[in-house]
């Protein structure tokens, strides 16, 4: 820990009590100036800082930016988040900055966070709406032992931790839409964006985007009717770095599950959060739009839908409207 992260673990300690500059600078082991240097520094990523010349310095208020070291205070994971953490205050996309890292050799778990993203990238060439601070934009880096054809798995994993991370940290009723959508009343909260390097038959890297509006009040008039976030829908804001603690410690686990049991056991979990099979749709494709009943999600995470006619097809992406 630098001496800037082990001062405010000692004013965190001390939860809410003065902290008098001296004993500080003899606790760290640095002059009274060098603290000095590291409270401004402290202010600047928004811990709010009380100081007094007689009583020292007093820790009001936690940074409510996704910083490294408040990720990682109570993180219950043992490989992803756990080594390095990128955290930007403004970057164009997390996946951009994600795939440059494992180029050059970023280990599995790495995490890229963004305060805000200028070119937050979505499915099929959207946009992704990333406002600063308000939003979560994050992107992980994993190595998983696999052909390259089961690679559509990790975003089925990614969409069960996400969902599973809504519906235990919040009142919401968060679901799963085919291929990767949460959706929560029928609009979109969180969104995945999964990105695969290979080598031969082998992967290289796979980098999980995951985008999800928390505490969004308000959202451009062209995605209005189809967007919401935490605030919107419960009316409070949430910690999004509960809900980044959270999502890791499910994705490990649930990335553990894929490798020691293999797919099925989340295809089944995912199954129950997407309420899918069964249903009548509508798939809306680049080339043509098909109407019928959802017949499965196969191990593959292909839907198989039956059209008015009776012909099955097999369906990889799409846009699903339920009917
Ligand atoms: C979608 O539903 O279209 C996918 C949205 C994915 C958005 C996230 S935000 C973090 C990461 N960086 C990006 O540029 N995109 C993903």
């Amino acid at each position: 820990m630098n001496t800037k992260d082990r001062s405010l673990a000692y004013l965190k300690a001390e939860k809410g009590s003065y902290v008098s500059g001296e004993a500080l600078s003899r606790r760290i082991g640095i002059t009274r100036s060098a603290i000095w240097k590291n409270i401004s520094k402290l202010r600047e990523e928004g811990y709010a800082i009380e100081s007094s010349p007689r009583k020292g310095y007093l820790l009001s208020r936690v940074s409510e930016m996704l910083l490294p070291v408040e990720i990682r205070e109570g993180l219950a994971t043992e490989v992803f988040g756990r080594g390095d953490i990128i955290h930007f205050t403004e970057t164009d996309s997390t996946n951009e900055r994600a795939k440059e890292l494992a180029i050059n050799g970023a280990p599995e778990g790495t995490l890229i966070v963004s305060e805000k993203q200028t070119a937050g990238r979505g499915r099929k060439g959207r946009t992704w709406f990333s406002p600063s601070g308000a939003g979560i934009y994050t992107s992980l880096i994993l190595r998983p032992e696999m052909p390259p054809s089961e690679a559509p798995r990790i975003t089925f994993v990614t969409a069960v931790s996400a969902a599973e991370t809504l519906l235990h940290l919040t009142p919401l009723e968060a679901r799963i839409k085919w291929p990767n959508d949460i959706l929560v009343r029928g609009k979109k909260i969180a969104g995945i964006l999964t990105e695969i390097s290979t080598e031969m038959d082998a992967i290289d890297y796979v980098v999980v985007g995951l985008g999800m509006n928390v505490n969004i009040p308000h959202f451009p008039d062209e995605i209005t009717d189809t967007a919401t976030s935490i605030l919107i829908e419960t009316g409070e804001p949430f910690s999004r770095v509960n809900i980044v603690r959270e999502y890791l410690r499910r994705q490990e686990e649930y990335c553990r599950m894929l490798r020691v049991s293999g797919f099925k056991p989340i295809l089944t979990r995912w199954k129950e959060l997407a309420n899918i099979v069964g249903r009548q749709i509508k798939v809306e494709m680049i080339d043509r739009t098909h109407i019928g009943e959802v017949e499965d999600i196969d191990q593959e995470g292909v839907l198989i839908l039956k059209d008015r006619e009776g012909t099955s097809h097999r369906i990889f992406s799409g846009d699903v409207t339920f009917m």
